[in-house]
């Protein structure tokens, strides 16, 4: 077996020694809007609600871990590095998230890793870089156990085991484990839903709902100034909790069937109440706060009048940030592309538009 090598401040290197059991895993995952949110959260990261989301495909992070398994080590040795380039803010958070694994992967804690990661969009701007990342480093860590044991341990099979690990990491990240739309959170309308990991949507999905485009207009792609686990903390005590829960499951239920059936105006409705009232819940919560900026109200406004014009089912959502993501089905690409160019873009940050769809969930690269 390798040497132990605790002094981090030396220079990382896999020793690769005899008999020590080494490896290379890589997967890129993507992220995932959610149209019906999770906002508020209990011990032990579990939702105090059921959210369903749609997997995107464009947006991703590619994370690789070049890993070394060591007998003698008593806690996990890592290196992070962000676009190549060593990220202190990152490297803790990630550190923490895994050094906090050791109850549920034991190996992790003999495991000396080298990670490297990237991301096609900018991080912490409300388009959910978290729940990529997050749910790279899962699958990463159930591949190695895979590599390691030969099948990952527990009564998980190995997506359910990815997404309970990267819930652990921001819970959003659960449901980007899996392609198409995601229910994580317990819910009546589907008996197998979780609060543990997200479960892929169980339903046939009507024809015009399975190819859905996401055009995420980048207001701003400056860090946000709180934090989602600071908003999911606050709804401990909000006056309007209740009243939220309620309505997330009834808008839950409504999306299910609508996801269904079909019915874009329905779709459209939901979704966009869902956007609102997660931001209403921010400004009315103690301490208030506003992510919304006044180009995210101005590009609101313009879309709910060319959906009026046009006739074209086209809805707004938005995540803890002030960016918008403009959901719309395949078949209406090239009109509502020409709105965004013509109308939009010159609300955006260096007019930068990232145009999505919906993915089949995450690919192992290595
Ligand atoms: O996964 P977190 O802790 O970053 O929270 C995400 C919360 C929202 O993005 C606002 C909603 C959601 O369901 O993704």
């Amino acid at each position: 077996m390798g040497q132990k090598n605790t002094d981090m401040s030396e220079p990382f290197k896999m020793s690769h020694g005899t008999g020590a059991l080494f490896g290379k895993v890589s997967w890129r995952s993507p992220s995932n809007i959610a149209l019906v949110k999770y906002w508020g959260k209990r011990e032990g990261q579990l939702p105090s609600n059921p959210s369903l989301s749609l997997t995107l495909s464009q947006a991703f992070t590619e994370s690789t871990i070049e890993y070394e398994f060591i007998e003698a080590l008593t806690s996990p040795e890592i290196q992070f590095a962000f676009s190549n380039a060593i990220e202190f803010s990152f490297e803790e958070r990630i550190s923490g998230y895994i050094k906090n694994l050791i109850f549920d992967i034991p190996f992790i804690s003999q495991v000396r890793m080298n990670i490297q990661s990237h991301n096609t969009f900018p991080h912490s701007a409300g388009i959910a870089s978290s729940a990529s990342a997050f749910s790279a480093l899962a699958l990463c860590f159930c591949s190695i156990e895979k590599q390691l044991n030969g099948a990952v341990s527990g009564t998980m099979n190995f997506y359910q085991k990815a997404s309970y690990l990267a819930r652990l990491g921001s819970g959003s990240a659960c449901r980007s484990v899996y392609g198409g739309y995601v229910v994580w959170g317990e819910t009546v309308d589907y008996n197998d839903s979780s609060n543990l990991y997200g479960v892929p949507f169980p339903y046939d999905v009507h024809p015009l709902l399975t190819d859905m485009h996401d055009s995420i207009l980048v207001v701003s792609s400056a860090r946000k100034t709180v934090s989602s686990s600071a908003g999911h903390q606050l709804m401990k005590y909000h006056p309007y909790a209740s009243a939220r829960y309620q309505q997330v499951r009834d808008n839950m239920s409504s999306l299910i069937r609508i996801i269904q059936s079909g019915d874009m105006d329905g779709f459209v409705k939901i979704v966009e109440n869902e956007a609102m009232s997660l931001h209403a819940l921010m400004m009315s919560s103690s301490d208030s706060f506003i992510l919304l900026q006044p180009a995210t109200l101005s590009v609101i406004e313009k879309v709910k009048d060319y959906r009026r014009r046009s006739g074209i089912p086209v809805c707004f959502t938005l995540d803890a940030g002030p960016n918008i993501h403009m959901i719309y089905p395949a078949i209406y690409k090239d009109q509502v592309h020409e709105f965004i160019q013509s109308e939009l873009v010159q609300f955006c940050e260096g007019g930068r538009v990232i145009h999505d769809f919906i993915g089949d969930g995450p690919k192992q690269l290595i």
